[in-house]
């Protein structure tokens, strides 16, 4: 059985993606699985990787070797190899299941997702459709706060938007996007929609939701084979100064992503928000449908005040630095993940 890591694509995460994908390939090839890192370039195409590559050897793009493959669509699933690009000459490169550690754009939005559905390959994550709700910020919260989930407000932002329902400051995020790029706090409307042009992260949509700077993250991992199951709490340390939001520097530069940044873990928290986080886990996991493993986000305050933030359908370094009680290695969580993708198609 051959497994490939997918890594990459054209995603402002690209990067993370790299280390995630890199960390998937060492951690499956210490439990003796066999396994070919796949990269999906910048520019989308794919290519097969030596895997003993490192994070540093996509420092300036494609690592040396690296030969370029084509994802075959039709009955006969499979990574094709071609050094001509002619399909009819190419070796052919079968992949039983695919490990997914791709993150936002078309990897984590159910793009990818649908192309290896309709080419019968099994994969981890998200099926498309929970990928899909789980990457749009607006559809997600709507939904979430239809069923009775509390959350912050949170509203459309475009260039006919004339007001608001709440208050300033503001914090613009993207609609479709991660890794909190794209995130601005503003004073203002005027302001937030000025930032609809300046910031390239916005332009498949934007969000806007009230700026607390008394609020805090706190977070957890909820995996789905053979039962539900919710990892600590953790909640991440900023780096930068008070107030703060977590940035994308925080989250991943210092380190090895998401495995490395600082945290407590487990976060202390009252039992009463322990137990307002198990619901509302429940409650996501059973309208989205955990695949895998999720990261559930939320924000708290010190009287805490619990909101659902979002939810993350592949999550950096897919967050196996949480299960920590009773403690797993990375290589046991895949091997859960890839019989959990044998047993439970994706369509
Ligand atoms: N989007 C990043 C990778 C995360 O949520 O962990
Ligand atoms: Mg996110």
């Amino acid at each position: 059985e051959l497994i490939g890591v997918v890594f990459g694509g054209r995603s402002p995460e690209h990067d993370i993606s790299i280390l995630t994908g890199l960390q998937a390939v060492r951690a499956l090839s210490s439990k003796k699985v066999p396994v070919v890192p796949i990269y999906w370039s910048k520019q989308g195409e794919f290519y097969l990787i030596d895997s003993q590559a490192e994070a540093k050897d996509f420092a300036n793009g494609l690592p040396p070797k690296a030969s370029p493959i084509y994802l075959r669509l039709g009955s006969e699933p499979g990574f094709y190899q071609g050094a001509s690009g002619l399909l009819s000459k190419s070796k052919r490169v079968d992949v039983d299941i695919v490990v997914n550690c791709c993150h936002g754009g078309p990897g984590e939005d159910g793009t990818l997702q649908g192309i290896f559905d309709q080419a019968n390959i099994s994969y981890t994550g998200p099926t498309a459709r929970a990928a899909a709700l789980g990457m749009d910020k607006l559809s997600f919260g709507s939904l979430m706060k239809d069923l009775g989930v509390p959350v912050l407000q949170r509203a459309n932002l475009d260039s006919t938007t004339e007001t608001l329902p709440f208050e300033g400051p503001y914090i613009v995020k993207p609609r479709y996007g991660g890794s909190s790029l794209g995130i601005d706090v503003v004073e203002d409307l005027a302001t937030a929609k000025m930032r609809l042009s300046a910031n390239v992260h916005l332009r498949y949509g934007a969000v806007v939701e009230p700026y607390r700077a008394d609020l805090f993250d706190l977070q957890l991992a909820v995996r789905s084979f053979p039962e539900l199951t919710l990892s600590p709490l953790e909640r991440p340390m900023k780096r930068g100064t008070a107030g703060e939001i977590l940035s994308y520097k925080d989250k991943y530069i210092a380190g090895e992503g998401m495995a490395t940044a600082p945290r407590e873990l487990p976060a202390k928290v009252s039992h009463e928000v322990e137990k307002k986080v198990s619901e509302i886990v429940h409650k996501v996991a059973s309208v989205i449908g955990v695949r895998s493993v999720f990261r559930v986000d939320f924000l708290a305050s010190e009287g805490d005040e619990l909101y659902l933030n979002e939810v993350n359908t592949i999550p950096g370094s897919l967050s196996h630095y949480l299960w920590i009680e009773p403690k797993l290695s990375f290589g046991d969580q895949l091997m859960i993940y890839l019989e959990e993708a044998k047993s439970s198609p994706s369509t």
